[in-house]
């Protein structure tokens, strides 16, 4: 992949993250997530690419924009597979809370997972800790890992997990072992980014969330150094109808860093839309807008972080 690109995949998170930060709180997740897709929309259609969504807004037929299938870019330069999630926190943003983000993620055709719009199993950790846990160990087990690998006692290690009812047990789990935990509104892949990123202050991401968000999350992590593994959970058979149609034939399948994204030649964006563990969020300045991106490449592990000033008048329309 042409190493350039990743400006121009900048450029499509920033548009999407500044657009829908005018919507910071103000209770409307749909103009907000309706106001990134399209900033983002706009910036691929003059990126020299042969883009296809792998991961995107939903269906065809749900989704106007950015929908799985759609061609993006020129159409000129390299086929790509894209999996994009303009505003990752709809709610967040609606409520002006922390840790929303614009976020794109790229790899040669054919070699992300195309998850469906499912939910995913999932655990993610840090470079130091690849290949010491295990989606099929139990809590304590993984937990006891983590803590040895990173040299600390159970008790200053920190789980990140969404705050759901369905993560009861989990929690219990968790507390059971002593160790620490940051609940989450929402926002997993911010989650899953923070065990790999010095200073967050989080060692390990357990729980349910979005599939979409796992493999998005593993193009970051493949990036980082560390890993992400998940397995699908399917609500309803008609989850599973749309999964084999996009090709997935082993429903219960322990899915790794491997299936999640095939190929070193990954690249992950993202801009902050509101101020996070990891990226700052947009500020209105009198004349233009300040943003806060990372953008790595798996090939290489180059992690950038991007502060951009944007003036106003050169604001593209969107
Ligand atoms: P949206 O940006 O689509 O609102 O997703 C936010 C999110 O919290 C994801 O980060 C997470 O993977 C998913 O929702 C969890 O789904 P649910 O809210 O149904 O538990």
């Amino acid at each position: 992949m042409d190493r350039n690109l990743a400006l121009d995949f900048v450029r499509a998170t920033e548009a999407a993250a500044i657009s829908s930060a005018y919507w910071m709180g103000k209770g409307d997740e749909k103009s907000a997530d309706h106001a990134a897709v399209e900033a983002m929309r706009k910036a691929f259609s003059i990126i020299d690419m042969d883009g296809t969504i792998v991961i995107g807004e939903g269906e065809r037929d749900e989704a106007p924009m950015l929908y799985i299938g759609e061609r993006v870019g020129s159409g000129k330069g390299m086929k790509l597979d894209i999996a994009v999630d303009p505003l990752e926190g709809t709610t967040i943003t609606a409520r002006g809370d922390p840790n929303a983000m614009s976020v794109f993620a790229a790899a040669p055709a054919g070699t992300l997972l195309n998850a469906p719009d499912t939910y995913m199993d999932k655990l993610a950790v840090g470079r130091e800790c690849v290949g010491a846990v295990d989606l099929d160990a139990s809590v304590e087990e993984n937990l006891n890992a983590v803590a040895e690998k990173l040299g600390k006692e159970l008790e200053e290690v920190t789980v990140i997990i969404l705050d759901r009812d369905r993560h009861k047990e989990l929690i219990e789990d968790v507390r059971k072992c002593g160790c620490r935990i940051r609940l989450i509104r929402d926002g997993d892949i911010a989650g899953a980014l923070a065990p790999a990123i010095e200073d967050s202050g989080v060692d390990i991401l357990l729980g349910i969330g979005g599939a979409p968000e796992g493999v998005i999350a593993a193009v970051a992590l493949k990036c980082l150094g560390g890993e992400v593994q998940g397995r699908l959970k399917f609500r309803n058979e008609d989850e599973k109808q749309r999964a084999k149609k996009m090709g997935i034939t082993d429903f219960d399948k322990k899915l790794m860093m491997k299936d999640l994204v095939k190929n070193n030649e990954a690249m992950f964006a993202a801009t902050g839309v509101t101020d996070g563990t990891i990226l700052k969020g947009v500020q209105f300045l009198s004349d233009g807008a300040k943003t806060h991106s990372i953008v790595m490449r798996a090939k290489t592990k180059t992690v950038r972080l991007i502060e951009a000033h944007h003036k106003f008048e050169h604001l593209p329309d969107y």
